[in-house]
């Protein structure tokens, strides 16, 4: 069976460190955000097809070096051919049903049940959904008493809303959808959603967490909630000089001295953090300083950025 992700955006949200990285190779405790996706498929799963057309050679360098245990096939775009168009372009590599992802989302999707509620149902396609008290920023579902969608409205108005049940962005799809999408530059949610109603598509409830990776703020609420499952962890080679470490964090190859850190940071190889400085709820990546007496919270320090000594970083991204 294949998997596509969908991996072509911007990561406008997350600049600028996508600048620099594009958004699929952002970490996320430890590996990229894309590995997020990639690990817990099912069994079946032998090849993964990631749609790309941003910074394209950089993530190929990446599976270049590393292997995940499938066949990866980067396809690319000259130019971003939407969802719905980045579905059609790689049509020649899906020849059976397949699984598709939203290339930002971090879920705990138990994909072999929603084969199961695919295969029973007997639609074209299966889309996953969430429950949110604010749908304005996503997809929007009714579904009947069958489970069968009924309208979808993407990023309607809060008054127009017509649920607070949400496209997840993991779906399952049969061959067939590829005759529902037009040439060219495609929208999946705005054009091909709404014509696949008459040919049953069906809403699938994902249960535990769930989060659109998107933005500073849920990238950092992701980091939380898989810390909040998976605990602290320290490596062997962290050098801890007097620092005070509360909370759940995982701490790389850092040197921390005579600081306060926690809850919530993950801090790469080569980070250091000075006397008297505090960091909370951020990202330190590879090689990044903390100066004596700053204050780090809600951030992303990116790959050996110095944050100097007395300085604030609250709530930024820094590149
Ligand atoms: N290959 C390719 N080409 N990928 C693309 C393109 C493109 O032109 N445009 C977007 N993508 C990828 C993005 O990289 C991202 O992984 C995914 O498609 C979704 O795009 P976003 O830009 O993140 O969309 P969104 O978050 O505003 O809305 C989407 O996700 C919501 C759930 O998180 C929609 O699918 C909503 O309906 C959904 O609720
Ligand atoms: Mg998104």
């Amino acid at each position: 069976m294949k998997a596509l992700i969908l991996a072509g955006g911007l990561g406008t949200r997350l600049r600028p460190l996508t600048y620099a990285m594009p958004k699929p190779l952002v970490p996320l405790l430890g590996k990229p955000l894309v590995c997020h996706i990639i690990d817990p498929l099912p069994p079946e799963v032998d090849t993964v097809i990631l749609a790309v057309s941003y910074m394209k050679d950089t993530l190929e360098q990446y599976f270049r070096e590393h292997d995940v245990g499938r066949e990866v096939i980067l396809v690319n775009e000259d130019r971003p051919l939407g969802t719905g168009g980045a579905v059609r372009n790689v049509s020649r590599y899906l020849d059976d049903t397949f699984i598709a992802f939203n290339g930002d989302v971090v879920a705990s999707a138990d994909l072999s049940d929603m084969l199961r509620y695919h295969r029973s149902h007997g639609g074209i396609a299966t889309m996953s959904l969430w429950e949110v008290e604010d749908p304005t920023a996503f997809g929007v579902v009714a579904r009947d008493s069958r489970g069968r969608v009924t309208r979808f409205q993407e990023k309607p108005d809060m008054e127009e809303a017509i649920s607070n049940s949400i496209n997840a962005g993991v779906y399952i799809f049969e061959r067939d959808v590829l005759d529902l999408i037009p040439d060219g530059v495609v929208s999946l949610e705005r054009e091909v959603f709404p014509s696949m109603l008459d040919c049953g598509l069906y809403g699938y409830e994902l249960k535990g967490y769930w989060i659109d990776c998107g933005t500073r703020e849920n990238y950092l609420r992701a980091q939380r909630t898989l810390l909040g499952i998976s605990g602290s962890s320290e490596s062997p080679g962290l050098t801890n000089e007097g620092a005070e470490v509360v909370g759940a964090n995982m701490l790389q190859r850092a040197r921390l001295k005579g600081c306060r850190i926690g809850p919530h940071v993950y801090a790469e190889n080569g980070v250091t953090v000075s006397a008297g400085a505090e960091v909370s709820e951020s990202m330190l990546l590879c090689g990044a300083s903390v100066g004596e007496g700053a204050v780090v919270r809600g951030s992303i320090v990116g790959p050996g950025v110095a944050v100097g000594k007395g300085q604030r970083v609250i709530d930024e991204i820094l590149a």
